[in-house]
């Protein structure tokens, strides 16, 4: 844009300097050529004067005297001064009018002279081209370096003018760039033309609404989660009241474990900023696999655990990882029938952990069974989705793809924090 501004200045400047300087010029000639002939002509009529009225030799001697070569042509056919040939325009002045006229290198200024003795008299001066045009092309040059300059001039002036308005402008991208990036804090100064300045004052306003909007979202997402408190409470006097005092308590403890879930997605949900988060990925997968074997057993589904020696730490919060491999642990148990193995490994990779959950159940049915939203059972198809978008957070990454026993596989790379 800049380049663009520059070059339009310095289009705009140097049509107008043609559109002035060209008359100019052609002026500055014109006046010059007339300024010359006229000098001339007064030269050959102050010699025109003397003739008749003085000898030959003093006509010889003023002729010689003059500033530009001087030529009489007398009645008789004597020529006297700078010697010059008879031309047409000299014969026509001898018939009694004085001309100006063209000639080779120049131009003739002949005047007729009537009255002398045997006829009409012709004094001719020769203004060559030289003389004709004489100072004009120093001038020319005079304006040819003014134009440059004037040019030059517009061009720096068009620069600063581009850069002025360059520079909010690249300002506003940058801000615009740190809002896509999710900087939500992001905010320009504005600044520059009043037309940048308002789409400065947008900006900074889209970037209030966004904020604003999340937050509504935040806190609606927690206003959710809060419903099923209701349910949860009936639950738990169910289990209270339960006969077997064993069950109650076994239901009890898992109604508890619900509560802490839906309470930390309360707290999850209006927690503004997410902060940089870390765990030992070792722990988290123990604890969870070891949460879910449980389960495994009263479906009598075998399974292996290969954990890499801990600490690992993972640039990811223990409970986002921990809804990782639930979701995970979870498809296995909702999409491969009972009796299935499956496995977790665990190990240290390319500055991170690598997390496989594979089983030996049909595998995907579909080719991106991830997208959110789309489920193959008719849940929610917000599991594999989740993993991915924590996995990605935190700059790793979510595969799927097939085990070894012709199941479902997928692998969550999860690098450790960076900063
Ligand atoms: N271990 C697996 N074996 C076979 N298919 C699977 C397996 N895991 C996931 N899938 C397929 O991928 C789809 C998407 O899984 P995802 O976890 O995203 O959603 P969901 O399990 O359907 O729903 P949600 O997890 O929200 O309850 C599933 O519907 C299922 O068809
Ligand atoms: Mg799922």
């Amino acid at each position: 844009m800049r380049r663009w501004l520059t070059l339009l200045v310095a289009a705009t400047t140097s049509l107008v300097l043609i559109a002035l300087l060209v008359p100019l010029a052609l002026l500055v000639r014109t006046v010059a050529v007339s300024g010359a002939v006229s000098e001339a002509e007064s030269e050959a009529e102050s010699v025109a004067i003397v003739v008749g009225a003085v000898d030959t030799e003093t006509l010889r001697l003023t002729a010689e005297q003059a500033e530009h070569p001087v030529t009489v042509f007398l009645p008789g056919g004597e020529v006297i001064g700078d010697p010059a040939p008879r031309s047409t325009a000299v014969e026509l002045a001898s018939r009694g009018r004085s001309v100006t006229a063209a000639a080779p290198g120049g131009r003739e200024i002949l005047v007729a002279v009537q009255g002398a003795p045997g006829g009409t008299a012709v004094v001719r001066v020769f203004l060559d081209d030289g003389r004709l045009t004489r100072g004009v092309p120093q001038v020319w040059a005079g304006l040819a370096a003014l134009g440059l300059a004037l040019v030059g001039l517009g061009v720096l002036v068009g620069d600063r003018l581009a850069r002025a308005v360059i520079r909010p402008i690249r300002a506003l991208a940058g801000v615009s760039h740190r809002l896509a990036a999710g900087d939500l804090s992001a905010r320009t100064v504005p600044d520059g033309p009043p037309e940048v300045r308002a789409v400065g004052v947008a900006l900074n306003h889209l970037a209030e609404r966004i904020t604003g909007l999340l937050a509504e979202e935040r806190e609606s997402a927690a206003d959710l989660s809060h419903r099923l408190r209701t349910p949860l409470t009936g639950l738990r006097l169910e289990a209270e009241s339960l006969a077997d005092p064993e069950e109650s308590a076994r239901i009890e403890a898992r109604v508890d474990a619900l509560e802490r879930a839906v309470t930390s997605v309360i707290t999850e949900a209006r927690r503004r900023v997410r902060e940089r988060a870390e765990c030992d990925a070792a722990a988290v997968t123990g604890a969870r696999v070891a949460f879910w074997s449980v389960l495994a057993e009263d479906q009598s589904r075998h399974f292996t655990l290969d954990l890499a020696p801990g600490p690992l730490p993972v640039g990811v919060a223990a409970d986002d990882l921990a809804a990782c491999v639930d979701a995970l642990l979870g498809n296995v148990f909702a999409h491969t029938p009972e009796g299935v193995p499956f496995s977790v490994r665990l190990e240290a990779a390319g500055g991170g952990a690598l997390l496989t959950v594979a089983d030996a159940g049909p595998g995907f049915a579909t080719p991106d069974p991830s997208q959110r939203g789309e489920s193959g059972a008719g849940s929610t198809g917000l599991g594999l989705d989740i993993a991915r978008r924590t996995a990605e957070s935190a700059g790793g990454s979510l595969s799927l793809g097939a085990s070894p026993e012709g199941g479902a596989s997928v692998v969550l790379f999860l690098p450790v924090v960076t900063s």
